[in-house]
């Protein structure tokens, strides 16, 4: 029913919908299979499964399995199923976006009962190709702004395990060193869970593009040594203005970037715009447990540093104004973020 395919992070064989546990990279490998949306729900509430664009795949995938598994569920047990899996975390709309597709598009004519899970086979292999060529494009726009021998730095992951193609930021980055740009790429490593540390450097390490890693209060001093003439980063939300919502971090590296005068990049696919959200203001940002701020866990274990009763504060993304944004790149192309409502507008013509 579902066509085969097979990424990075995600891949669906023989009736099989499997995730490779980012929690557990780099050193360890391991597939885990989501056999029904609860898999899924933690998978994405643990970040085994993370990254905008693939959390709006993987929560997709899993609501055909459910369907495909459940013959006899009801219309209403289907939209619970969905919201479910759509609350799944907050912040990025790509999971919002790709579930309401999966439902609205797969609405049962009057006469019949269910959804068809046929019919929620075909959108879901859609929307992961959709991704996939998304992810391409916005690669290629943003790949032509790069010039030779910059410094780039990035931050979070926005790769391939966090897509199922070749990434957004890290797309780009990859595209312009297939071009032969002779890039440096400068990692932070991104607290409190460490996706640049872990998961960009596994990332760059694989196809060798020349990188180092720094610790997040490092940027500053790269910045004014003038070591990065480029800041490229992905996006969870962006709203109809150009402010965007992205890993916490994102917003203190806009500032030093407007400082020293450096070019500031969000990249993204549609999937990751919300035409309905009017500005940042308006995005929900998710928060999450006290303990990954008093110490880190990973696949080397856990350790805590802090007090175990310490307050902490623990948003997972914060907000970057449209006003420290040179410019999003998109797969539909490369925007300036002042007059980002009316491209939207023209966006969303050229799509329906
Ligand atoms: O909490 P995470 O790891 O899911 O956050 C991911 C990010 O903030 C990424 O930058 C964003 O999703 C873009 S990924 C292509």
């Amino acid at each position: 029913m579902l066509k085969d395919f097979e990424y990075l992070s995600i891949r669906y064989k023989d009736e099989k919908l499997e995730i490779l546990d980012q929690r557990r990279l780099p050193d360890i490998e391991e597939w885990m299979e989501s056999k029904t949306p609860e898999d899924m729900i933690t998978y994405i509430k643990q970040l085994s499964v993370r990254g905008a664009p693939l959390i709006g795949v993987a929560a997709s995938v899993a609501l055909f399995v459910y369907v495909r598994d459940h013959p006899d569920a009801d219309r209403k047990t289907i939209v619970e199923v969905s919201d479910q899996l759509r609350n799944a975390r907050p912040t990025a709309v790509n999971l919002m976006n790709n579930i309401d597709t999966m439902i609205q598009l797969s609405q049962p004519d009057q006469d019949k009962r269910d959804y068809s899970a046929e019919k929620m086979a075909e959108l879901a292999y859609s929307i992961v190709e959709a991704e996939v060529e998304m992810c391409r494009r916005m690669s290629e726009f943003g790949a032509e702004l790069v010039q030779q021998g910059e410094g780039i730095l990035t931050h979070c992951n926005t790769g391939g395990v966090a897509t199922p193609g070749m990434g957004t930021a890290l797309g780009v980055i990859r595209a312009a060193h297939r071009a032969g740009k002779q890039i440096h790429v400068y990692v932070d490593e991104t607290r409190p869970l460490l996706q640049g540390g872990r998961l960009t450097t596994y990332e760059l390490e694989r196809e060798q593009i020349p990188y180092t890693l720094i610790c997040d209060n490092m940027a500053a001093t790269l910045m004014a040594a003038g070591k990065i003439q480029r800041v490229l980063v992905g996006a969870d939300r962006i709203a109809r203005n150009g402010d965007f919502a992205n890993k916490i971090g994102t917003y203190s590296v806009a500032v030093l970037a407007k400082y020293h005068n450096i070019p500031f990049h969000g990249v993204a696919p549609w999937s990751t715009v919300d035409p309905a959200c009017p500005s940042g203001k308006h995005i929900p940002i998710e928060q999450r447990a006290p303990q990954e701020v008093q110490g880190a866990s990973g696949a080397f274990g856990s350790v805590r540093w802090a007090p175990k009763d310490s307050q902490t504060f623990n948003p997972a993304f914060d907000v970057t104004p449209n006003s420290l944004i040179t410019s999003l790149i998109l797969d539909t192309g490369v925007y300036d973020c002042q007059s980002f409502e009316k491209y939207v507008e023209q966006i969303k013509g050229n799509l329906s």
